[in-house]
Formats: structure tokens, C-alpha cells, sequence
């Protein structure tokens, strides 16, 4: 199977509006060859400018959350369906920041995975065990837990619009990159367990990148193997020759 690679920057809470746009037109010629995926996923305050910096690039936007109500009493919370009229394309869903920090659980990432789908967004699904959870040997159970969990409900035809984001919660931001052997590894597994819900046809298709301080000097090693389609990139994707080098690595 010839998946299309995805390489996505998870900016999580930087760069203001003016700067979120001076970093895309930094980022854009710099990838304007690629042949994989493109995007970047901005603050909700920068969206904006990033609809409008990467307007006519093959660069998509993403949100890094949204809530799974369309409208209502819900102080402070973003729908779907306002990031879709925008021309938001894509949102990350279930970082291990929002669970830490904010109170995600599967069963609220399951929701908003199914607002998300419902208002014709594609999503980047994060999942990933914790050091703890690595050490007691439960990563397999977890991943898969958390991936069955997000997805119920979710149509095979909906499946297209999922791209998941393997990321090992102690590799994040740390410096400290799963090697390419574990990082495959995992996502082969998440890959079963699709195969598994969906049928080994749908599996084959589905995109699983791998996140957790990927950067420049690591990215190929990681690229390169069977079953790792992608990047999800936080801190690397901050400098516009860091990500495009990541981009290079995935458009060979
Ligand atoms: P990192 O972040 O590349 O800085 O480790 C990845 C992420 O949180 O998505």
C-alpha cells in the first residue's frame, strides 16, 4: 500500500497572529515541492491568519481542539462547525496535553471525534501510553484502548478522514524520541487494531504517524519505517528549516 506521508506541526500555544503568519510564509517556500501532507496546527486566535497566509499553498490548517456540542451554553469552547465555515480543515483531537491538563477523557475525545467528523473536518486522533504504563508493559493495551475508545461510532467511510497520531506521552517535548523500532512497532499495532474494527483493507489505508520529539536529525530514521506515515512535530515545527527538513524526509 502507498500511503500519502502526513506531517503536521503541533504549534500548541505559541506565536501570536502576527507571528503565526511571518512563521507560514517562512515555512511556505520552503515546502512548496512536497509531495506529502502539510499542515499546521495553530492556536485558535491564529487561525485566521493562518487560513489567509497559507491561502492558494498546498499547506493545510488545523485547530488543536474543538468541543462536540454545535451551539449552545458553553463558555469558552469552540464547535466544529465554526472551524469548518472558516476553512479550518483539520483538527488535532485527545493530545496527551489536553487529557493531562484539561480533563480529556476517551470518552470525551470520543465526542468530540464525532463532532469533528460529523461537521466534515478531518481529524489527527493523538494516542499514547506514559512512562509508568510503558514500564508495567500495558502500551499495547493502552494504545489500543484508547484508539477503540475514540473510534466508536466511526463509520469505515469515516475512517478516510482519521489520520492518527501515535504519541508516547514521555517522548513529548522531552528530547527523548521512541526509537524507530518502538515507534513502529506501536503503530503496527494500532494498525491491527483497525484492522481489526474495520477490515484489513481499510487498516492498510489508514494513515499513523508518530509524535513525540521528532525533529530534523530523526525524522527519516522514524519515516522509514513500515508503519509510520507521518509526524505529528511540536517543538521542531516552530522552526520553519527544522519542519521543512521534516517535510524533505517525507516527501522522498
Ligand atoms: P514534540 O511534541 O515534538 O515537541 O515532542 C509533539 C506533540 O506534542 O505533538
Amino acid at each position: 500500500m502507498n500511503r500519502r506521508y502526513i506531517i503536521a506541526g503541533n504549534w500548541k500555544m505559541n506565536k501570536t497572529p502576527a507571528e503565526a503568519a511571518a512563521l507560514i510564509e517562512e515555512i511556505k517556500p520552503l515546502v512548496s515541492d512536497a509531495s506529502c501532507q502539510v499542515v499546521v496546527g495553530v492556536p485558535f486566535i491564529d487561525l485566521p491568519a493562518a487560513l489567509e497566509a497559507t491561502k492558494g499553498s498546498q499547506i493545510g490548517v488545523a485547530a488543536q481542539n474543538c468541543y462536540w456540542e454545535k451551539a449552545g451554553a458553553f463558555t469558552g469552547e469552540v464547535s466544529a462547525d465554526m472551524l469548518r465555515e472558516m476553512g479550518v480543515q483539520y483538527v488535532i483531537l485527545g493530545h496527551s496535553e489536553r487529557r493531562t491538563y484539561f480533563g480529556d477523557t476517551d470518552m470525551t475525545v470520543q465526542k468530540r471525534v464525532r463532532g469533528a467528523l460529523d461537521a466534515g473536518l478531518t481529524v489527527i486522533l493523538c494516542v499514547g501510553e506514559t512512562l509508568e504504563q510503558r514500564e508495567q508493559d500495558i502500551t499495547g493495551e493502552i494504545v489500543a484502548m484508547q484508539t477503540k475508545i475514540a473510534l466508536g461510532g466511526v463509520s469505515v467511510e469515516e475512517l478516510s478522514r482519521v489520520v492518527i497520531a501515535y504519541e508516547p506521552v514521555w517522548a513529548i517535548g522531552t528530547g527523548r524520541t521512541a526509537t524507530a523500532q518502538q515507534a513502529n512497532e506501536v503503530c503496527a499495532l494500532i494498525r491491527s487494531v483497525l484492522s481489526g474494527l474495520y477490515g484489513p483493507e481499510a487498516a492498510d489505508q489508514a494513515l499513523i504517524q508518530y509524535g513525540g520529539s521528532m525533529n530534523a536529525a530523526n525524522a527519516a530514521e522514524l519515516l522509514a519505517q513500515p508503519d509510520v506515515d507521518g509526524g505529528l512535530i511540536g517543538g521542531a515545527s516552530l522552526k520553519a528549516p527544522d519542519f521543512a527538513a521534516i517535510v524533505a524526509a517525507a516527501s522522498r
